[in-house]
Parts: structure tokens; sequence; C-alpha cells
């Protein structure tokens, strides 16, 4: 009954804290795709390309369902992906939606036509990649209107948390943070468009002030996924194991990890 977590890097480990924590009896195989870590300066096709690569070897470990725990992904490859390359006993579902379904209000899966929303000023802070995509905006679009979206691509901020450099990371988001402020100057509510950014939530919320309310997805992504697999059973693959998979150097991205899920973990290689 194994589940796929898939990330570029150790960012989607933020995610995956959530999901066991909600759903204790699951084994989550998580794949951290840090040989060509961050995404989020690749081309769409390159995204696409490296992202079905990634989710093949989850279904090798008995993963019928994968999450893309990577926002890059879900933005740049999850609908091409579901459009036209996954088989119909396979599900890859992104980490975009149930973060809109909270911004507009909505019960999960609620496909009803846009309306109206409190929130009217949001600033969203992402990759390069995922900005550049205008996913966000497009989901946006589907559920709610009149919310305008002001959108900051933070270059460099994930390379600086790979490599464990949370000093460079913070200067990069404060400087990133007045970029935004000085497009719109007063958002009602930021979101953290990258699951490498809940590792620099205080530094985001310090820097945009108390009033801004910061919407982070871990939370949000566990409980969507409670939801589906009440509902789809069938998608717990045949997996029994939980394990980290890594392109990387397993030793030098299991000693990288523990900020991220507040224990040691073991990488072994992918
Ligand atoms: N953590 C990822 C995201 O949510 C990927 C960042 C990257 O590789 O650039 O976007």
């Amino acid at each position: 009954m194994a589940v796929g977590v898939f990330d570029s890097g150790l960012g989607g480990l933020t995610v995956l804290r959530a999901l066991e924590k909600r759903l204790p009896d699951v084994p989550f195989v998580y794949f951290a795709d840090s040989a060509h870590a961050p995404y989020g300066v690749r081309t769409a096709d390159d995204i696409y390309n490296l992202t079905c690569a990634a989710v093949e070897r989850l279904w090798e470990e008995g993963c019928d369902l994968v999450i893309l725990a990577c926002n890059t992904a879900s933005a740049a490859a999850l609908r091409r992906m579901q459009e036209s390359w996954l088989p119909k006993d396979k599900r890859v579902l992104g980490v975009f939606v149930p973060l809109i379904e909270a911004l507009t209000e909505r019960e999960w899966g609620d496909n009803s036509p846009p309306r109206e929303v409190a929130v009217k000023h949001v600033a969203l802070f992402a990759t390069p990649a995922t900005v550049s995509s205008r996913a966000f905006q497009r989901e946006l679009a589907f559920r709610a209107i009149g919310v305008d979206v002001e959108a900051q691509a933070c270059g460099g901020v994930v390379d600086a948390i790979e490599d464990g450099d949370m000093i460079l990371a913070e200067a990069l988001v404060r400087s990133h943070v007045d970029a935004l402020k000085r497009k719109m100057p007063d958002p009602q509510a930021a979101i953290l468009g990258c699951t490498h950014y809940p590792l620099m939530e205080e530094t985001f919320q310090d820097a945009l002030g108390e009033g801004v309310e910061v919407y982070s997805q871990a939370n949000l992504v566990a409980e969507s996924m409670a939801f589906y697999l009440d509902r789809h059973p069938e998608m717990r693959g045949s997996g029994t194991e939980a394990k980290f998979l890594t392109t990387g150097d397993p030793r030098k991205v299991s000693g990288r990890s523990i900020p991220f899920m507040k224990r040691d973990l073991q990488f072994e290689k992918a």
C-alpha cells in the first residue's frame, strides 16, 4: 500500500512530514532528484522529462499513486502527464489545487463555477519556472473571480536551502519580499508556492508583516490526500516498505535532510 512522494530535492520532505503525521499507516517512498535540482530554472520540457522518469522509478517501488510534492513539476509538467502520458491504472497528483481550494474557501473537488471570495490581493512566491507557467493563476481562475495575483520568482532560494546556507536563503527571501512589495504594497495573503519555502516561513512572515496571512501547503496537501485515499483505497499500491531514494549522493543528501524532517534519514541511490 505504498504511496510515492516526489520532489526535485529535499523540499518535498516538508509535505512528507505532514503526510506521515496524517496517514501513519501508509508507507511512503520518497524520491529526491537531487542530481538535477533545482528544477526552477529548467525548461518545461526538461521538467516534464525528469518528472516522468522519477514517477516511473516510483512505480517500480509499487507506488501506483505518486504525489508531486514539487510546485515546479506540478505547474510545468502535471497537466501534460495527465493528458498524454499516464496509464489508466496510475495516478499522479500535484500540490497546487489543495492550496487554491483553501484560498478560495472550497471543499475538496467542488467544481462549481468561479465566484467572488474574501481575499482580493494575493502574493505568490515560487520558483522562476512555476511563475512563468502561470499555472497558479489558471487554477485560481477556475475557482475565483476578482483576485489580483502578483507573482514573485524567487531565484536562488532553493539552491541556498539545498546547500544548507540559511543565511543566504534569508537574505534572498527578504529581497524577494521587498521586490514583491514594490509591485503590490499591501497583499492580504501570501502563498509559499514551493515546498522548500516552509523552512523560511518565519522570514517570509516577518518580512511581509503580521497582517499578511501566509499559506503553506504541507497540512492542506496531507488533508486532501487522506480524503483522496479514503475515496480511492484501490490507489494504495503494492509496495510495503517506506524508503528514501535520491539520484544524488545518498550520504550528502541524508546529512542535509534533518532540518526538513527533524529526524535522521537514510537515503539510498535511486
Ligand atoms: N521544491 C520544489 C517546488 O516546490 C522545487 C524547487 C526547485 O527544484 O527549483 O517548486
